[in-house]
């Protein structure tokens, strides 16, 4: 059985997790407006991912005999300057989602539930990959800067990218 405490900060994490898919999606019809459909999929993937990482909060909460409580979800940004403001901006948010994960970790070492402690065991992992991988492409879209071929070259590389 979860605590009170533990239930309210995943349910939390999981209205956070649906916040994230809605980022993500506006951030690839922004892509998408810009014709750079590549970098569009790759968002719009992301943003699936997240909607699966909500469904894992959803599973363990009803698992441990807790309430899935569904609350109102933010509404997410529009625009952006570039590609690259958007793609840092997707990195500071994970960023964020990482240290809500850690305060969930502390929580459930305070509230003694293995349990808990070991689901989001792999979220912690998780996020070391989500950082990395959003990273790696801020980075390169800093390398091209305001080149067209560059920024071609890099919609076509995320455009490969499959199903997690
Ligand atoms: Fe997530
Ligand atoms: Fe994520």
């Amino acid at each position: 059985m979860l605590s009170q405490k533990l239930q309210d900060g995943l349910n939390g994490q999981l209205n956070f997790e649906l916040y994230s898919a809605y980022v993500y999606l506006s951030m690839a019809n922004y892509l998408e407006s810009l014709n750079l459909k590549g970098m569009a999929h790759w968002m719009d993937l992301q943003a699936r991912e997240e909607l699966e990482h909500a469904g894992k909060f959803i599973t363990h909460i009803n698992d441990r005999g807790g309430r899935v409580l569904l609350r109102q979800i933010d509404g997410p940004k529009t625009e952006w300057k570039s590609p690259l403001e958007a793609f840092e901006e997707a990195y500071r948010h994970e960023c964020e989602v990482s240290a809500r994960i850690n305060g969930l970790v502390d929580l459930s070492i305070n509230e003694k539930d293995h349990a808990a402690n070991a689901f989001l065991q792999w979220f912690v992992t998780e996020q070391v990959e989500e950082e990395a991988n959003v990273l790696d492409i801020v980075e390169k879209l800093k390398m091209v800067g305001d080149r067209t071929t560059g920024l071609f070259m890099i919609d076509r590389e995320l455009s490969k990218r499959g199903e997690a």
